[in-house]
C-alpha cells in the first residue's frame, strides 16, 4: 500500500526523523511504498478560513502554495501517518498547518483511498501526549473514520535508542 508520512519535525537527523526512517526502512521491507514529506521543509500557510473551498472552490485550496502536492498525494494514500516533536503538549505549528489545511478537501464524505492513520512522536518528557491523543481520536478517528493503526512515541533517553529505531521498524514491516 501506498503511505504518506507528514514529518514535523524541523530536524533532518532529529529524534522524529530517525523514527521515521527505521518505520520507512520497515515498511519498504514488507513491500509498501513510503513518501515522506518534511513538512518544515515546504512552504505552506494556515488556513486562513476563506471557505472558498467549500463555495466556488469546489474542494480546491485558495492557497497556492506547496499543500498542493500533499493533496494530491492524499488522493492516492492509504495509510496516513503523523510525525512530530512535542511541542508545548502539541504537534509542531508547522504540521498544525498542514492537517488545518485538510479542510479543503479530506473529509469524511470525499471519495479518497485513505483509511489508516498512525501517530509517530517524540519529546523531552514521558506523559506529553495528550494534545496529540486528541487530534487523533476526535479528528482522524471520529472525524475522518480512519482505522487506528497505533500510536509510537519515544521520550528522553529513549529517543534515538536502537531498542525504540528496531520497534519502528518492526511497526513498519508489520503493516498489511
Ligand atoms: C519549541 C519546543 C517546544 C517543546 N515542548 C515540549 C513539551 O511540551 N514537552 C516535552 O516533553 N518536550 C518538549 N520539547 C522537546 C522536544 O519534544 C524533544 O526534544 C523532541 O525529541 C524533539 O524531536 P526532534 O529531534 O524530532 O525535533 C520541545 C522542544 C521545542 C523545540
Amino acid at each position: 500500500m501506498r503511505i504518506l508520512v507528514l514529518n514535523g519535525s524541523p530536524r533532518p537527523g532529529g529524534n522524529t526523523k530517525q523514527m521515521v526512517n527505521s518505520f520507512k526502512e520497515g515498511a519498504e521491507s514488507a513491500g509498501h511504498q513510503v513518501d515522506v514529506v518534511d513538512v518544515c521543509r515546504k512552504r505552506i500557510g494556515g488556513c486562513i478560513a476563506c471557505e472558498y473551498c467549500h463555495t466556488r472552490g469546489k474542494g480546491v485550496c485558495i492557497q497556492k502554495d506547496d499543500m498542493q502536492e500533499i493533496y494530491e498525494m492524499l488522493q492516492n494514500t492509504e495509510m496516513l501517518v503523523i510525525a512530530s516533536p512535542i511541542y508545548y503538549h502539541g504537534i509542531s505549528g508547522q504540521l498544525k498547518c498542514v492537517i488545518d489545511r485538510f479542510y479543503a478537501s479530506v473529509s469524511p464524505g470525499n471519495p479518497s483511498g485513505l483509511k489508516k492513520v498512525a501517530m509517530i512522536l517524540s519529546s523531552g518528557d514521558a506523559d506529553m501526549y495528550d494534545g496529540a491523543m486528541f487530534s487523533l481520536q476526535g479528528d482522524f478517528l471520529d472525524y475522518l473514520g480512519l482505522e487506528n493503526m497505533g500510536v509510537y512515541t519515544a521520550h528522553g533517553a529513549e529517543n534515538g535508542s536502537l531498542e525504540k529505531l528496531e520497534e519502528l521498524k518492526r511497526f513498519g514491516a508489520s503493516i498489511r
